[in-house]
């Protein structure tokens, strides 16, 4: 788009009417002021001024032209942001200024199947009885419409078929996992008799879907497409993009454990909730998140493992720098429980009632079930608390000190808080001297597994070579076995999804050492042929470990073992030939 454009763009827009979608504004002499949508405040420093057409945070100085706001404010690209304010404004953009997303033809077809199961669930006769359990549920048509739920025919090949006649790719459905083919050769439907929750990604295109049962009897409540390269559903966040103006609003959002929670709650008036699939929430979630709000509230279940996963999702949320609050919802309820046995005022009502901070939430979770008179639960609690205290502010850390130091009847110097180790940062030139050191084997064996992580096609060839003893390093060998379970049941792997299965260990080193990697060697192409070196590598260095092996039991019990005579013969021979261990 040439600067022109956009210069005509930005002048017939109106700031004012811009920001006034999204910020109530107050008129201050020429200008026009409001609470700053990008931070949290309570004293109005966002400043619109008509005359100039633009808009400035004096606080946290964010803003700009009606462009650069609306781009911010809606999370979008500045292309798209001027693409939309063009049409309002009336000028043409000619389509191919517009750069194309290479998954546009994607994301249509799955505009297509949320369409397919939105027109199921009003028109089909099966779809009544999932609309009557969406009503049995108390939700309204209006809700119903708003998040686009849908009903997904039983068991069969209506999706396939509706999407072939309208002229789709079936490796494309398969791709994206709404088809699937079954071992006569015949396509099927993924989702069959079920409602059907579509998921956007933060720009508003569906990428996933979930399916829940009808029956109480069905062992699986819920069905989600499998993670494909547009649904990735550690780095998605659902009902993010719908609630995005909301959440704009209120500078908040609201974090539920289920897809009924942000669907009650958004019907009973706090409509700025959103929810992770199933999974624990992952840092990716957190900083989008981040992204759009300065806090968080916390709505998980109030049993207890919606306060184990509040405890986990605190730190996460933290880290990136939201202020984060706990919701406790009276007699261990989930949000929709609570909604329906008490009503819509009386929860909002929790909202300003029953929010606690994070420290205070933790304290009481830790103590819960513990006896203080017993030793272990003693150092147990003791424990947490400090835990939880390292790296705060000293004057919280001042605080729970005397807590713990009443309850536990000590005195509150007596409880130390460790410091927060400054993780070491390796200069681009240390590293570079530490590299040379590294051995060039364990980086082929590292650098194998980013191919692996790549590819499961290329992780299977690998693995088919490899056996673990080929491995001279045990932790990255585990790591690949870690990988290798993880595509038994996945096509791509999912990279904060995976560390989630890595035992502390291996996501220490795999952090370390393989993830930054991964992400430089990204838009490198890797041929079979490269990495095929590499398993050769370390085949010969493994054969020369074994020979070594071999050598040193032999001198030691004489060669009396035939076998391992006979083996250490060939062996020598063979690598002998091959060079030294490293293949040169
Ligand atoms: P209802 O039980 O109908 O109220 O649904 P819910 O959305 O409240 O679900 P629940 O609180 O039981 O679980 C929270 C979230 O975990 C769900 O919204 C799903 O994302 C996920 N989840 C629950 N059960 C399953 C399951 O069987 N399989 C998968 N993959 N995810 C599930
Ligand atoms: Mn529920």
């Amino acid at each position: 788009m040439d600067i022109k454009l956009i210069e005509e763009i930005n002048s017939k827009t109106q700031i004012l009417d811009v920001v006034s979608e999204f910020v109530d504004l107050q008129k201050r002499g020429k200008n026009f002021m409001g609470l700053c949508p990008f931070h949290d405040e309570k004293t109005p420093s966002f400043s619109v001024s008509p005359e100039k057409n633009i808009c400035k945070c004096m606080s946290c100085g964010e803003g700009g032209n009606p462009i650069n706001f609306y781009r911010k404010i809606k999370n979008i690209s500045f292309q798209q942001a001027a693409v939309v304010l063009a049409e309002r404004a009336g000028i043409e953009v000619k389509k191919q200024v517009v750069k194309k997303d290479p998954n546009e033809n994607l994301y249509k077809l799955m505009d297509e199947a949320a369409a397919f199961y939105m027109f199921n669930l009003k028109n089909s006769k099966a779809g009544q009885v999932a609309f009557d359990y969406l009503i049995k549920r108390e939700l309204t048509t209006k809700t119903i419409e708003h998040f686009k739920l849908g009903y997904a025919p039983t068991y069969g090949d209506t999706l396939y078929q509706v999407l072939k006649d309208k002229g789709y790719a079936v490796s494309d459905m398969i791709k994206l996992g709404i088809v699937k083919q079954s071992d006569n050769g015949k396509y099927y439907d993924l989702f069959s008799d079920r409602v059907i929750f579509p998921i956007t990604d933060p720009r508003g295109n569906v990428v996933g879907f979930s399916g829940r049962t009808l029956s109480s009897k069905e062992k699986v409540k819920y069905i989600n497409s499998p993670e494909t390269i547009i649904f990735k559903k550690g780095q998605l966040v659902y009902h993010l993009y719908e609630a995005l103006s909301d959440i704009r609003k209120s500078k908040q959002l609201v974090l539920f454990e289920g897809f009924f929670d942000v669907i009650s709650s958004y019907q009973a008036g706090v409509t700025n909730g959103v929810a992770t699939m199933g999974t624990s929430l992952t840092r990716t979630q957190a900083a989008l998140m981040r992204k759009v709000s300065p806090s968080v509230v916390i709505a998980y279940d109030g049993d207890q493992a919606g306060q184990k996963a509040t405890d986990h999702a605190i730190p996460v949320l933290e880290k990136v720098g939201l202020k984060t609050e706990v919701l406790v919802i009276p007699e261990k309820l989930d949000p929709d429980d609570f909604i329906k046995n008490y009503g819509a005022d009386k929860y909002e009502l929790l909202f300003s009632q029953y929010l606690t901070d994070p420290y205070q939430f933790r304290f009481n979770y830790y103590k819960q079930g513990l006896d203080l008179t017993n030793s272990n639960d003693i150092k147990t609690f003791k424990s947490k608390v400090t835990q939880m205290l390292v790296g705060s502010d000293p004057a919280i850390i001042a605080i729970y000190k005397n807590k713990l130091a009443k309850i536990l009847h000590i005195k509150s110097e007596d409880i130390i808080v460790k410091k927060t180790v400054q993780p070491t940062v390796i200069k681009p030139i240390d590293r570079e001297i530490k590299e040379k050191f590294v051995d060039r084997l364990e980086r082929s064996e590292r650098y194998l597994i980013i191919v692996m992580l790549r590819s499961k096609q290329d992780a299977i060839n690998i693995h088919s070579q490899l056996s673990a003893n080929d491995y001279s390093d045990p932790i990255i060998s585990s790591i690949r076995s870690k990988v290798m379970s993880y595509y038994q049941d996945h096509d791509i792997i999912d990279i904060d999804d995976f560390k989630d299965y890595l035992t502390h260990d291996q996501r220490t080193y795999f952090e370390k050492y393989i993830l930054t990697e991964l992400f430089y060697t990204n838009h490198v192409e890797i041929t079979k042929e490269t990495y095929q070196k590499y398993v050769i590598n370390m085949k010969n260095a493994a054969e020369k470990r074994r020979v070594s092996f071999l050598k040193d039991e032999l001198d030691k019990n004489g060669y009396s073992n035939i076998e391992m005579a006979k083996e250490y013969n060939e062996l020598l021979a063979k690598t002998k030939k091959n060079g030294g261990p490293n293949g040169n």
